[in-house]
């Protein structure tokens, strides 16, 4: 009875929603009321099995991130030391409004992995790759009346991706109502081509129709080019389609004068409306963002965007988001985007793997560009048990997929067909280049195709070899940029990933020496410190990388090298190199897994950006007479100068290559000050005072007004202060939360890469003096009350709205 009642309301909810629009398309998420069970339930597919015991959730999900950490979980400390294993899904769900006479498509953003999908007992489809999306037609075995999906998730098999990868249906899921006459799904491409002299652009416009009716048919065909503001910019003449059962594929161009380029600073898009109409009734319609750039690499000079040169500031990201995993979060990804934004990078790797689409609708809105990466392993392995059990039936698939999604994002200027594949060392690296690089061009012949490669030596390298690939992408090896021109003649260059240095946020060992951690391939890792912390000085990193300074000074030397991709931006879940367990998260990110930015970050910042910088380090609680090597990095001045409690020891500016200005001080309790200084004239100042016992806490939160909409975040920065305000820099202790009101807490960390504590918890150690708590909105509007407490600490309390939008 109660069930009953309740299809009742879900049936009245989902007419009402589409009763205005019942001819045209109807795009709805997909995510709510699921029931998940951790473990393998093969019965759970039939229609009649009861999932009344299950959880209940929300989708995006990854379980990993839910579970405990151990070194015995089968994923490895490689792998982020959390549990994977099988899991399954369960939605109940009335069809759209008339499904019978209509399609319905169920897309799937990302599963992780070896997902399995049954409708009312019916087998749908299998897909193994965890980082690509797909969609299929439930046309066929939908039913009036209650309807249920199942989706089995197998990611038992380990060690698979040499990181972290989550684990579930861990991106959005949507449920798409079309007449059975409609654009295909992925069945929009926009190609814009911009006159050399950018004064018009002829944009070309492919739309695939399917006609299911099972009866031939008539109708037309209509875009329309729509500007930031809303305007109409162009419509198309209305063409005939004569549309057999089958797909029709239609090109059609538009053009527009003075057209407004998509770019790094302005990424201003166009809005694309594609209808169809049949007797003069839109019977399908679809938007479809786009950008008008245009991009060259070129040999000798690098990279330019609408003609004009830029280096590519770039960082490659893995997809997680920290204490939330892998499930994802546009507020979450929006925040690291911003992070990066902030330090300068114009450029992000999808290290190695298609992202989320929203992370790409980010980028194209935020202005950053794109380098797409499909695999990071083609048929010979890396772990025993990733892709290459899957390259042989599914590359073509998969990496057909990832074009069609992506193929309009303006922020994408490069297809990477893998990174590091070790078909590179043998011949049959030759054939696979040539096929993967066809699939791609056969999509797309407006980008260029790039694999990220190791040999350096052309002649053993048999990718290169291949002879397909635009340009050539290297990884490491910085030494090697200066002869690359005289190695490979004319051959367009990018330093694809780069660096590798390791660092532990707010940790400082003697700055005396460079360590290479491990120091070559072959020795024992025994080096490092007892704590599994690497030190900030951007003076360790592994063997076949180098500190963020040695790269960054060969990058900036030579036009031929058309950008970085430093490994990595944020740190990651998984591969903990050097260390071994406790050590679970990776030590090469610029910013740490909690967002909270290392030093290094402002050496980018100094570099990248056009903003006054001026960043010492490092903090000043050390024992007494110890001698400290202060560092600044700073931009926009001639020199910093450096007090002691207002005794000047001296002025210092940056000489030939240098990238900081460094003191060696003799440290006494007190106030350390720089103030840089241009022409004379202050610039910027900086102060860090010793810091007393901790006393209290101060919250900051970077959004103070969130939408009520179950999804968006607040990230609230814990800092344990001193009686006087300054942060303590070792403060490790336990910050207890209570939260009240309309939201919850979704995640908290502290950025410590070896700390075995949950991320979904209500209290965090913080480590040295921070720890992150991140709340998540409910959909009521209100207010939500976060308290953080600490024994022997003054407490604190931050209050967020949320609202409606
Ligand atoms: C690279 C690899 C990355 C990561 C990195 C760590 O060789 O492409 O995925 O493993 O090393 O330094």
């Amino acid at each position: 009875m109660i069930n009953n009642l309740k299809y009742k309301i879900l049936f009245l909810m989902l007419f009402a929603s589409v009763g205005t629009y019942a001819q045209s398309r109807v795009r709805e998420s997909f995510n709510k009321n699921w029931k998940f069970f951790l473990g393998d339930e093969p019965k759970a597919k039939s229609t009649t099995f009861n999932d009344a015991k299950w959880r209940k959730l929300t989708l995006p999900h990854d379980w990993s991130i839910e579970g405990k950490f151990d070194e015995k979980n089968p994923a490895k400390p490689e792998g982020g030391g959390l549990p994977t294993g099988i899991g399954w899904y369960r939605k109940d769900f009335i069809a759209p409004a008339n499904f019978q006479n209509r399609i319905t498509t169920i897309e799937f953003d990302g599963v992780y992995k070896n997902s399995e999908v049954w409708l009312n007992g019916q087998f749908i489809g299998k897909r193994p790759y965890g980082y690509i999306s797909f969609a299929y037609d439930l046309s066929k075995y939908l039913k009036a009346g209650k309807n249920t999906i199942v989706v089995k998730v197998d990611n038992s098999a380990q060690p698979d991706s040499r990181w972290y990868s989550g684990s579930g249906i861990y991106r959005n899921v949507w449920l798409t109502s079309t007449s059975k006459v409609a654009i295909a799904h992925w069945g929009v491409k926009v190609d814009p081509q911009l006159s050399t002299d950018g004064s018009k652009v002829l944009v070309n416009v492919g739309t695939i129709i399917y006609n299911k009716t099972k009866q031939n048919q008539t109708g037309a065909l209509i875009n329309s080019i729509y500007d930031e503001n809303g305007k109409l910019v162009k419509k198309s003449n209305s063409y005939f389609l004569k549309l057999d059962t089958g797909n029709l594929d239609m090109t059609t161009d538009l053009s527009i004068k003075n057209p407004i380029l998509w770019s790094v600073a302005h990424p201003k898009q166009y809005k694309l409306v594609t209808e169809i109409l049949q007797n003069g009734k839109v019977i399908d319609s679809k938007t479809t963002l786009f950008g008008i750039r245009s991009f060259n690499f070129d040999a000798q000079k690098g990279f330019s965007l609408n003609g004009k040169s830029m280096k590519i500031q770039g960082v490659c990201l893995h997809h997680d988001l920290g204490a939330l995993g892998a499930a994802v979060n546009v507020s979450a990804m929006e925040r690291q985007l911003e992070i990066m934004k902030a330090m300068g990078v114009n450029a992000i790797r999808t290290a190695h793997n298609p992202p989320a689409p929203e992370f790409l609708d980010l980028c194209d809105k935020m202005g950053f560009l794109v380098m797409d990466e499909a695999f990071d392993m083609w048929a010979k392995k890396k772990n025993k048990n990733d892709y290459h059990l899957n390259f042989p039936n599914w590359h073509r698939t998969d990496l057909e997929d990832m074009v069609k999604r992506d193929i309009n994002h303006p922020s994408i200027i490069l297809w990477s067909i893998g990174n590091e594949i070790r078909e590179q060392f043998d011949s049959t690296g030759i054939a696979l280049t040539k096929e993967l690089v066809t699939i791609v061009k056969n999509l797309d012949r407006t980008r260029p195709v790039i694999s990220a490669l190791t040999e350096t030596i052309a002649e053993k390298n048999f990718i290169y070899q291949a002879g397909a690939l635009d340009i050539y992408g290297l990884n490491y090896n910085h030494k090697k940029y200066k002869d690359f021109p005289i190695n490979y003649p004319n051959v367009k260059f990018l330093a694809a990933e780069t660096t590798s240095a390791l660092e532990t946020r707010g940790y400082y060992d003697t700055a005396d020496s460079i360590r290479r951690w491990p120091k070559d391939g072959k020795t024992k890792f025994t080096e490092g410190n007892k704590d599994w912390a690497a030190s900030a000085y951007d003076n360790v990193s592994a063997y076949w990388g180098s500190t963020h300074e040695e790269t960054l000074k060969e990058a900036k030397k030579y036009n031929h090298v058309s950008g970085i991709f430093v490994w990595t931006g944020f740190d990651y879940l998984g591969e903990p190199l050097p260390y071994a367990w406790p050590a679970r998260s990776s030590y090469f990110g610029i910013v740490d897994l909690a967002g909270f930015p290392k030093d290094s970050y402002y050496l980018y910042q100094s570099e990248w950006t056009n903003k006054p910088v001026l960043h010492i380090l490092p903090h000043w609680n050390w024992s007494a007479g110890r001698s400290v090597e202060v560092w600044a990095y700073y931009n926009n001045a001639d020199e910093v100068e450096l007090y002691l409690n207002g005794k000047s020891l001296g002025k210092k500016s940056k000489q030939g290559e240098d990238l900081h200005v460094m003191w060696k001080v003799n440290y006494e309790v007190g106030t350390l000050k720089a103030i840089s200084r241009k022409g004379g004239k202050e610039v910027l100042v900086r102060e860090i005072k010793t810091a007393g016992a901790p006393a209290k806490i101060e919250l900051i939160a970077d959004r103070k007004n969130i939408k009520a909409d179950g999804k968006d975040l607040s990230f609230i920065t814990v800092r344990v202060l001193d009686k006087d305000g300054s942060l303590v820099p070792n403060a490790d202790n336990l910050v207890n939360f209570k939260i009240e009101g309309e939201g919850f807490i979704a995640g908290v960390d502290n950025g410590f890469q070896a700390s075995l504590e949950p991320f979904k918890a209500s209290y965090r150690k913080a480590f040295n003096g921070l720890c992150l708590a991140i709340i998540q909105a409910k959909e009521k509007a209100g207010t939500i009350k976060l308290t953080a407490t600490s024994n022997g600490l003054a407490s604190s309390s931050i209050l967020i709205t949320t609202v409606k939008k």
